[in-house]
């Protein structure tokens, strides 16, 4: 069985733009998913819906066997977002507290709650900022924050929507670093970017989106080829080779 199983989904907003069109689309533990394509294709729209943050106007999705409309508290609990926003995800007064959030809402155990912050801000590498205050800190680390407070409620799916904007190249190393030890361990990721020369290296599959609907899902040596036809940036889009191995900024 899928850990994540989209069944043909449609989202009509109220003022009538169709959002997302018939999607569906099957995700195993593990997987590492990339979601590309142009601006207003419904890449955010479709993360929302996983999470039950939107409810699809037809369709269902059934995460752990469970439906999402069923039972939406489950399903914020077993996919995390993350938001391109990071300022409108931080809640919390300092960098601690605000992964503390997260935790309280799930009504972890206090002693439990440590434990995961303590982890969190390890794997993020946020330790020595424990007690700043969220608002101050920069960009990069904003968004490792917002990082690190999902991972620390440990969904079943991390989804992250655009993670590498407005990040400056080290910050982009930094949150690349993170994705591949996250796959490493096992989470299953979905990730939605345009860059894909940033990441592609290390997906399991790439998914097109144009104007609502999916339009690619397979291997990415085979997808990229429909990359260029979306909107999305890839280098020498006629070559028959890519070689998707270098689809990365980390050289290690
Ligand atoms: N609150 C809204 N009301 C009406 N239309 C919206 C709203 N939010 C997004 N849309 C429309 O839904 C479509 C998909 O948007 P979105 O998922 O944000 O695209 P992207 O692929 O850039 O993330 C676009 O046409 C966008 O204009
Ligand atoms: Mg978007």
């Amino acid at each position: 069985m899928s850990l994540l199983e989209v069944r043909n989904i449609s989202y009509r907003f109220p003022d009538g733009t169709f959002a997302l069109r018939n999607i569906s689309l099957q995700i195993s533990e593990g997987e590492f998913i990339v979601i590309s394509g142009r601006n207003g294709s419904g890449k955010t729209v479709f993360l929302r819906n996983l999470n039950g943050l939107y409810t699809p106007s037809s369709g269902e999705i059934i995460i752990n066997g469970v439906s999402v409309k069923d039972n939406p508290y489950k399903a914020r609990q077993s996919v995390g977002l993350v938001f391109q926003d990071a300022d409108s995800q931080i809640v919390g007064q300092t960098v601690s507290r605000d992964i503390a959030f997260g935790l309280e809402n799930l009504k972890i155990q206090k002693y439990e709650t440590k434990t995961r912050i303590r982890k969190a801000l390890e794997t993020m590498d946020l330790e020595d900022h424990a007690d700043q205050r969220a608002r101050t800190l920069s960009g990069g680390e904003k968004r490792r924050l917002t990082i690190a407070g999902v991972v620390a409620m440990n969904p079943s799916i991390i989804a992250l929507d655009e993670p590498f904007s407005n990040l400056d190249y080290p910050g982009v190393l930094q949150v690349l670093k993170i994705l591949v030890s996250l796959k490493k361990s096992g989470h299953t990721i979905i990730l939605v970017t345009h860059d894909l020369d940033k990441v592609l290296a290390y997906a399991d599959r790439l998914v097109l989106f144009e104007n609502g609907a999916i339009v690619a899902d397979d291997r990415p040596e085979l997808a990229i080829h429909s990359a260029a036809a979306c909107g999305v940036r890839v280098q020498n889009p006629g070559s028959k080779d890519h070689n998707i191995k270098e689809m990365t900024w980390l050289n290690d």
